[in-house]
């Protein structure tokens, strides 16, 4: 059936209906969105909140944009930023906070958004880990001033590139359009450079900690490929979305299942793990986050890799180093337990390629390997 709406249309509708955000604009990335949203504002030198363990990509998006990080501790029960957190950088005046629904597990958006209302601080809900979920009642998506939403490798919706900023705002929604109207076009040369970064970023933030030299690097390389964070796709790029945004809900239903394989498999390992991260009503688990002491953490992760489970990764590595490298003129506060999280969580996967018995097979690995060292 040939439909009347183009790809590129569909998908802002579905975005739309999604969230009852009535101003969507497709992006290469979500970071571009935020580096819109802060140049749509007119926001330029400012301080602007992160979770101390967003991605990296979120930092150079700020960066890009002209404006100063600053990095925010997280909650240790639920990973993510909380009131009290936020209070504590108050002191530095902040314009903007972003945060961000960790692993997809909500953040306390009521909280924020009534937070930066009451001291002029604007908020962009960063729903990169959460596509589907609801928080606080309401769709991921539909909270903050604007919203974020990424549909690049490994997320939620996987269409290898691709990101959406939302908001209800029409005239902020024209001078981001126009903004990004401008950026450049995802080519061969943004892939290729995409692939060479990845691979170094891999291996960097494993080492990153215990060779503070290594940070020295993060400056010539933000010079080299920090390009990568502004860009739009055509409309070519956008065919196979409308048909990823239908199936969101058999998607979901399967991150569920799996959700629940884990959850049986590791309920008797209570005593050798960390307590589980809280999973608040509505959660959509971007992937399963395996809670686990540090120095397990490293064996573990290689046991798996020996046994062919490539795709349990660790996720995401403290904010901290790069941003002290690549923003020296704040000084960033201690983030203690967005450190100590970077150190200690498994993320064991949950997409449409793992089936049933894949699980479960990752499951008994882990159960024997923890039950037998
Ligand atoms: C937590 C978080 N926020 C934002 C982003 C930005 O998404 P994108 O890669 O589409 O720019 C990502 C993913 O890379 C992410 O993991």
């Amino acid at each position: 059936m040939k439909h009347a709406l183009s790809p590129t249309r569909r998908v802002q509708s579905y975005l739309s209906t999604l969230t009852s955000r009535s101003d969507n604009m497709l992006l290469g990335r979500a970071a571009a969105g935020i580096w819109a949203a802060l140049g749509a504002w007119g926001i330029r030198d400012q301080v602007i909140l992160l979770p101390a363990n967003t991605c990296y990509i979120v930092l150079w998006a700020v960066l890009k944009s002209g404006n100063r990080p600053l990095l925010v501790d997280v909650d240790p029960h639920t990973a993510n930023l909380t009131v009290d957190s936020l209070n504590a950088a108050l002191p530095f005046a902040p314009t903007v906070v972003i945060p961000c629904h960790m692993y997809g597990l909500p953040a306390p958006m009521q909280a924020i958004c009534q937070w930066g209302h009451q001291h002029k601080i604007k908020v962009i809900e960063d729903v990169a880990l959460a596509l589907g979920a609801t928080v606080d009642g309401q769709p991921a998506g539909s909270w903050g001033d604007a919203a974020i939403l990424s549909f690049g490798l490994g997320k939620i919706v996987d269409n290898q590139v691709g990101g959406a900023l939302l908001t209800s705002d029409a005239a902020f929604a024209r001078e981001a359009q126009r903004l990004l109207a401008e950026t450049p076009l995802w080519d061969d040369r943004l892939m290729s450079l995409t692939n060479q970064w990845n691979n170094l970023y891999w291996s960097l933030h494993q080492y990153e900690s215990v060779n503070p030299r290594l940070l020295d690097l993060y400056p010539q390389l933000f010079a080299i490929y920090g390009d990568l964070t502004v860009y739009r796709l055509a409309a070519g790029d956008w065919e196979d979305m409308p048909k990823l945004l239908r199936h969101l809900p058999e998607n979901i239903a399967h991150r569920a299942t799996l959700t629940a394989i884990y959850d049986a498999a590791l309920q008797n390992l209570h005593s050798t793990l960390l307590p589980p991260l809280v999973r608040p009503a509505g959660s959509i688990l971007w992937r399963y986050p395996l809670h686990i002491q540090a120095d397990q953490r490293a064996v573990l992760l290689a046991h798996l890799w020996e046994q062919g489970v490539h795709d349990a990764t660790r996720w995401y590595p403290p904010l901290r180093p790069m941003t002290t490298s690549l923003a020296p003129f704040l000084p960033q506060p201690l983030t203690p337990v967005a450190d100590a999280l970077g150190a200690s969580v498994i993320n064991l996967p949950l997409d449409e390629h793992v089936s049933l018995a894949d699980a479960q097979r990752t499951a008994a690995l882990i159960t024997n390997f923890l039950q037998t060292s």
